[in-house]
């Protein structure tokens, strides 16, 4: 049966939720892509726009999704016309777009992270891990491993927010956070770990003077993807939310979990690259596994460490996909009254098929992330800061809803106004930049 606005589920307890988003934010965006991007976009200058990014424009704008979604109590699309907004429908539109473009590319990379916690147990890429991940990456079983991977999504979400989605996160980021931190601990006792930690924590400005038009979308594309921002993903999620939750508070523990388990992934990669004479950045999105499977290799133990590594991330990715899933599902359901079940599992099967080009070729995945997070994503909070900032009256007593009186009940007004001004100016310069780096990649402009 279709759940309608009356039956709509709800988190059963806060901590549901809170795990229910760090599982969104927290995957292959932190451990696979952030690695990397820091790796192409300057080391340290990058991680440090990337956290100011984060502080200062992430955690207002997970606020302006959260506003939306508590206050519809519906899916993306269909959040604007219950809100009075019929036309910024297609911005939901735009977000399923977005949706299914990001889980087509993504559930590629994490059919390559099942396939190397497999291979940890045989010990598949120990010889060459170079060679192997070029095997892997592209072909055949690279395809089954995508569709693979989507079925697992879609089983979960097929389940539903409390039986399915709550229950699955509620394990798998403890035992994220447990296997990362052992993980730290060998990377520290490597030979390449001091030059690692400094190459990753110190920035050098003369390289964010040098490169900052590039930098600045690079870093800004890389804090919406991994904080799931853009696409309707934390709509969704506080669709399901009581009007006693602290909003202000749970951003700030979604963004602050996300970012430590980036800066953990850092902690491990780096060390790690760094000990087996690699450069960051040259491995582009091989790299975790090129580096890291190389690194495993050469350890003792390599079976099992590879196995806790890789099975971690796959855990990660999974609980991202999930809530992917969960924004086009709920479309589906919320929009034209279909069972959860089919919804679901119609929806895997066109993921599955829009995959299918990024798996037979890796510049096809590089361009539809590059597009997505370089673009797409920003395109995405652009538009929601100015609904927020200046369509949709008083957001700021949403957001006030479930805050404490005296200084916290100050903050709603502070955070509109920051929002329709600074937020809505730096993600327009963030777009403007894009564009212009697009024109002249592309020969447009020289
Ligand atoms: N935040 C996820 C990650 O870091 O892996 C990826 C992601 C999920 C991006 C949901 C966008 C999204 F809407």
């Amino acid at each position: 049966m279709a759940e309608t606005s009356a039956d709509r589920e709800q988190w059963a307890t806060r901590l549901g939720f809170i795990l229910a988003a760090v599982g969104s934010a927290v995957g292959l965006g932190n451990i696979w892509r952030f690695p990397f991007q820091i790796g192409q976009e300057g080391g340290g200058a990058f991680l440090l726009v990337y956290l100011l990014f984060v502080v200062l424009i992430g955690i207002p704008v997970i606020l302006v999704e959260f506003v939306i979604g508590r206050r519809s109590k519906q899916s993306p699309v269909k959040a604007f016309s219950e809100l009075g907004y019929g036309n910024w429908r297609y911005i939901g539109g735009l977000f399923v777009l977005t949706g299914l473009m990001i889980m087509s590319f993504y559930s590629v990379a994490a059919g390559w992270v099942l396939r190397y916690t497999g291979g940890s147990v045989t010990g598949a890429y120990f010889e060459n891990p170079e060679a192997y991940f070029a095997t892997i990456s592209e072909g055949t079983m690279t395809i089954a491993l995508h569709g693979l991977f989507i079925a697992l999504t879609a089983v979960i979400v097929a389940a539903g927010v409390k039986r399915g989605i709550e229950l699955a996160v509620k394990t798998m980021i403890p035992a994220l956070v447990v296997v990362m931190v052992a993980l730290i601990g060998y990377a520290a006792t490597l030979d390449g770990a001091m030059a690692g930690y400094s190459w990753f924590l110190s920035p050098d400005l003369d390289v964010l003077a040098e490169n900052w038009m590039s930098i600045l979308p690079a870093a800004a594309g890389q804090a919406f993807f991994t904080l799931s921002l853009g696409m309707g993903v934390m709509i969704t999620y506080a669709s399901y939310l009581g009007e006693d939750r602290n909003l202000v508070e749970d951003s700030g523990w979604i963004a602050g979990l996300d970012t430590l388990i980036a800066v953990m992934a850092g902690f491990i990669i780096f060390p790690v690259l760094f000990a087996i004479g690699a450069t960051p950045g040259d491995g582009g999105p091989g790299e975790l596994f090129i580096g890291v499977g190389g690194a495993i290799a050469e350890i003792p133990g390599s079976h099992i460490v590879g196995l806790l590594f890789f099975g971690v991330v796959a855990i990660g990715a999974l609980s991202s996909a999930i809530s992917i899933l969960e924004v086009l599902v709920s479309y589906l359901i919320d929009s034209y009254g279909v069972d959860r079940q089919r919804a679901t599992y119609g929806m895997a099967g066109l993921i599955f098929l829009l995959g299918v080009p990024s798996a037979m070729d890796l510049d096809t995945l590089g361009l539809i992330d590059g597009i997505t997070g370089g673009f797409m994503l920003p395109l995405g909070v652009f538009l929601l800061v100015i609904f927020v900032g200046w369509v949709f009256p008083r957001s700021d007593d949403e957001l006030s809803k479930g805050l404490k009186s005296g200084a916290e009940g100050r903050l709603p007004q502070l955070w509109l106004w920051y929002v329709r001004t600074v937020v809505l100016v730096v993600v327009a310069i963030v777009l403007v930049f894009e564009a212009y780096n697009q024109l002249v990649a592309f020969g447009v402009i020289g």
